[in-house]
């Protein structure tokens, strides 16, 4: 058994809901498992001593993640470091297989770049388009967005393309690599 903090960032839940499914599963096989807001953790701090495995979960935004994903791996670089840990990001450009790999998913090689963290392991999920829940700035910038990348651009429509078996098989993976650590 051991004890796995999750911190994630969320913008418009789907984030969120993929890291409850994670931690849930997590607990079936028997871990603990905290999930944290990346607001939180930078604001309260992480009493890092308690945990055995960090797990970071950021969704892509407009291009890039939220300023507080790079100040939270630009602060606590020197306590990831030190523990076992993986990241994932979710994107809609994830939805073609090419785009779901580490190599191929930009916003990845993106993140890569930027942080002065080397996760340990890495995932690319493809997230949710949910046109009805979206403003009307970003609802037309998503179908622009939609428009040249060919996917969808009916306003009307909510599209999952989160793989949910994978998110559970993810949880799997992550409780092996904190329990085999
Ligand atoms: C306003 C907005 C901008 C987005 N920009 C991108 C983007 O630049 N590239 C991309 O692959 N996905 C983009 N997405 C898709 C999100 O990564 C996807 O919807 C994800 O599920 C959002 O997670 P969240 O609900 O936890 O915020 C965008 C979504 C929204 C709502």
């Amino acid at each position: 058994m051991k004890n796995i903090l999750i911190v994630y960032y969320s913008r418009q839940g789907h984030t969120a809901r993929m890291v409850r499914t994670i931690k849930a599963h997590l607990e079936e096989l028997g871990n603990q498992a905290t999930v944290m807001p990346v607001a939180e953790a930078l604001r309260e701090g992480v009493d890092w001593d308690k945990y055995d495995f960090v797990l970071c979960g950021f969704p892509v935004v407009y291009g890039t993640y939220h300023p507080h994903v790079f100040e939270f791996v630009r602060n606590n670089c020197t306590q990831l470091d030190k523990k076992p840990n993986a990241m994932f990001n979710v994107t809609v450009v994830a939805r073609t297989p090419f785009k779901a790999t580490v190599e191929g998913n930009r916003y990845m090689q993106n993140f890569l770049n930027r942080s002065p963290w080397r996760p340990k392991d890495l995932k690319c999920f493809a997230g949710k388009i949910d046109y009805p829940n979206l403003n009307l700035f970003d609802r037309t910038c998503i179908q622009l967005i939609m428009k040249i990348t060919h996917g969808p651009t009916d306003p009307t429509v909510c599209i999952d393309y989160t793989d949910w078996e994978d998110v559970k098989a993810y949880a799997r993976h992550i409780s092996e690599l904190a329990n085999n650590a």
